[in-house]
């Protein structure tokens, strides 16, 4: 039969206790959110969402056309113009989503010959780059510079490493400085995902790479999303000019993609100018993971200590950690649940959003649910 195996596998996944399956959420969910990426509560903001009802008015339901052909607006502009400034890049090009703007990034700087050291932590969009990129990756240990060293003294030719900022399962940050300066040793460039950084780490949310005094550096790219801590959707490039034409160019999921919706466009616009007006909305984030991570310790869990706005907690077993989210839905908190194949190493979690819009009450609130719902 067609697609027999499919039913094989299902069964092993229900069997290892990793079905996964779709919730749609109702617009006005009673459940207390420490599950979403909407890390400074922008999402629903009125200014953010007039941002894509004005976009989708003036420009359209869609972009019309690939980048290229129709789909770059005078919005779009604006978006890169402002979103280069804010980081500290000279230039940036917005794609449909970060995965786009991963695979886009480590394909069009990693050519045939050249090799990309990539981080064993990293998420599944730079992954997937590596395997399109014509060049030959080699998987490093998790946030260990000195293996980055060592991989990058193997080749002669241009080399790149690939890394998150903040690695999305744990919420542990990579050894920018470290790996900076591994990489300058033999000349090699950084393509950093900073998709867990922007708008919560370095001055007033302007990320990882800034904090690290690497914005604006000529061998530095670095790729964001649009749907985190924006609210939006999307992804982008930043980096030095060169590095943009040449992704304008060459880079399959900018050239063959429909552009960023508008109502996207907008949206992110509008998020990006409320940050720069209320840049304490990033230290409060930051705060606030600072505040469940000791309040979750103390209670007796283990949880990674966090350096932006993840905060994960280990959970006995994939089933352990399904039964544990579930329980906390049932008392009325939505939490992540992450597990094989999504951990790089094998370990569930809970996975926790440390909103800047969480109040005290919200937070202890939280912390109380997850304690009495323990598995
Ligand atoms: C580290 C990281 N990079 C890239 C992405 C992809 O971004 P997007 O959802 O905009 O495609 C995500 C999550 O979605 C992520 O966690």
């Amino acid at each position: 039969m067609a697609f027999g195996w499919i039913d094989e596998e299902a069964e092993s996944r229900r069997r290892a206790g990793l079905v996964r399956a779709l919730r749609p959420r109702p617009a006005d969910s009673p459940l207390l959110d420490l599950a979403s990426n909407d890390y400074l509560g922008l999402s629903r903001h009125p200014e953010v969402t007039e941002g894509a009802a004005r976009a989708a008015r003036t420009w359209g339901g869609g972009a019309t056309g690939s980048r290229l052909v129709t789909g770059s607006t005078e919005l779009h502009a604006e978006l890169e113009g402002e979103l280069a400034d804010f980081c500290g890049f000279e230039a940036a090009l917005v794609l449909s989503s970060g995965y786009a703007a991963n695979l886009a990034a480590v394909t069009a700087l990693a050519p045939h010959g050249s090799l990309i050291v990539s981080d064993a932590g990293n998420h599944a969009s730079l992954i997937d780059g590596c395997r399109l990129a014509r060049g030959e990756t080699q998987v490093v240990g998790h946030a260990d510079p000195e293996a980055v060293r060592k991989a990058l003294r193997t080749h002669d030719g241009p080399a790149v490493l690939v890394s998150d900022t903040v690695f999305s399962v744990d919420g542990d940050a990579a050894p920018l400085a470290a790996h900076a300066e591994a990489c300058r040793e033999r000349g090699a460039g950084l393509v950093l995902d900073d998709a867990h950084g922007l708008g919560v780490l370095g001055d007033g949310g302007r990320g990882a790479p800034h904090a690290a005094g690497l914005a604006g550096a000529d061998d530095v790219v670095v790729t964001v999303t649009l749907s985190k801590s924006l609210g939006s959707q999307g992804g982008a490039v930043l980096g030095p000019a060169r590095v943009i034409d040449h992704l304008v160019n060459v880079a399959r999921t900018f050239i063959f993609d429909t552009g960023l919706a508008p109502a996207a466009a907008g949206s992110a616009l509008a998020a990006l100018r409320l940050l720069r007006r209320e840049p304490e909305r990033a230290a409060r984030a930051r705060t606030v993971a600072r505040e469940l991570h000791a309040r979750l310790t103390a209670a007796g869990h283990e949880a990674v200590r966090p350096h932006a706005a993840v905060v994960s907690v280990r959970a006995p077993s994939p089933e352990g950690a399904v039964r544990w989210a579930a329980e906390c839905r049932a008392a009325g908190l939505a939490v992540g649940c992450f597990r094989p194949p999504s951990v790089p190493d094998g370990i569930s979690r809970l996975r926790l959003t440390a909103r800047a819009d969480l109040s005290e009450g919200q937070i202890e609130h939280a912390v109380r649910v997850i304690g009495e719902t323990r598995p």
